[in-house]
């Protein structure tokens, strides 16, 4: 039976770089890789539709599918709707409830668009780092979270910050494993100087280091200094791992030094099945919901399709497919073809969304 795939297209731009993504699927299609293919709501659109970011109908769905493909969420519409059902909330409940854990954000430097990144050429030429980013503790779930009344009249707003042992061995783990597959260096990131959570944090890294993979070569840093220096000298990285909050922050970095965040994929993985070793899976282009040039025909879909990338290897086994998907995307770059984030003043006419889509569809053709 055909592995299904659930797309969720999700608001402001999502839908028209899910609608280039499909293309894609459908090529690998024809091409002796089948999906079975569904859609449904999330964020947003999910909200209008039944008063939730996202239903437990949709939850269930996400539950059984082999991949969850999603666009992105938010915008200004909904930013009265309360807390609890605001369009973040639905991914929340995704990453949480799949138990996705383990979040990938390559940072690749293109050649073709290194003269785009806001760093000089040579600082992030060759540039590949991977940030491995805690995805289901730390601040974002943490309890008490809340905002509170006082008795002198103020308010009190209280997140927390929690980790547990397992939770970073079981990502240090993942990064390591991935370091051997790729330069074979880790930098771990915390707060130690000021944070609990960044003690045990660095205790527990290390002793996994120590444990299970001495033959990897691991180096810690404070988080503050580690943003600086992946603005000072980025390709000093090869894996960069560490938790929820500090990982948001230092992939949106990395991912400007690449020149668009318009070209950046993720993958979020859970823990692999006991029976099966497979790992849920949830993909999605790190950039977000674009409201402002949605439904223009702007927005560059090479993040959705890079994601998709991310799918055929990590969830379907299918290195080679991924492989080759990723050559088309360097052809397409190398001629030329850009979408309105990668134009700039002085630089060619932009394609759109749909035709950069068509372009990689074509590229599939030559790139095997
Ligand atoms: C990200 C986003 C999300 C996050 C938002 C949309 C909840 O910024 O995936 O990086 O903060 O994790
Ligand atoms: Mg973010």
């Amino acid at each position: 039976m055909a592995p299904t795939l659930l797309l969720l297209p999700g608001d402001g731009i999502g839908p028209e770089v899910m609608a280039e993504m499909r293309k894609v699927a459908r090529w690998f299609d024809r091409h002796g890789l089948s999906f079975e293919i569904e859609e449904d709501l999330v964020g947003g659109c999910a909200f209008d539709a039944h008063g939730q970011a996202i239903s437990d109908a949709t939850m269930e769905r996400a539950l059984r599918a082999d991949a969850v493909l999603l666009g992105a969420v938010g915008g200004p519409k909904w930013d009265g709707v309360p807390y609890e059902v605001r369009p973040e909330a639905g991914l929340l409940r995704l990453r949480k409830d799949l138990g996705l854990f383990a979040n990938l954000r390559p940072a690749k430097c293109f050649d073709a668009l290194a003269d785009f990144s806001s760093l000089k050429r040579e600082l992030v030429e060759g540039l590949d780092i991977l940030i491995v980013r805690e995805l289901t503790g730390g601040v974002y779930f943490g309890e008490p979270k809340e905002i509170r009344d006082l008795p002198n009249g103020e308010k009190r707003a209280i997140d927390t910050q929690v980790y547990d042992t397992h939770e970073i061995e079981r990502i240090a783990a993942v990064a390591f494993e991935l370091a051997r597959v790729r330069q074979g260096r880790v930098c771990s990131m915390e707060k130690r100087n000021v944070m609990k959570s960044g003690v045990l944090w660095h205790e527990v890294v290390t002793r996994t280091h120590r444990e299970r993979f001495a033959d990897v070569e691991l180096s810690h840093m404070l988080a503050d200094a580690g943003g600086m220096q992946l603005v000072r000298n980025p390709r000093q990285f090869d894996v960069i791992v560490t938790d929820n909050l500090f990982g948001d922050i230092l992939s949106d970095v990395a991912a400007m030094l690449t020149g668009s965040l318009g070209m950046l994929p993720s993958a979020s993985l859970g823990a692999p099945d006991p029976e099966t070793g497979r790992r849920r899976a949830l993909y999605e282009p790190v950039h977000g919901s674009a409201p402002d040039i949605a439904g223009q025909g702007r927005a560059n879909p090479l993040a959705a399709i890079l994601s998709f990338a991310m799918a055929l290897r990590y969830s379907f086994d299918a290195g080679e497919a991924a492989d080759r998907l990723e050559r088309a995307v360097e052809l397409v770059l190398a001629d030329g073809l850009r979408t309105a984030d990668l134009t700039g003043p002085g630089g060619g006419a932009a394609i759109s969304t749909a035709e950069m889509g068509d372009a990689v569809v074509a590229a599939l053709d030559r790139a095997g």
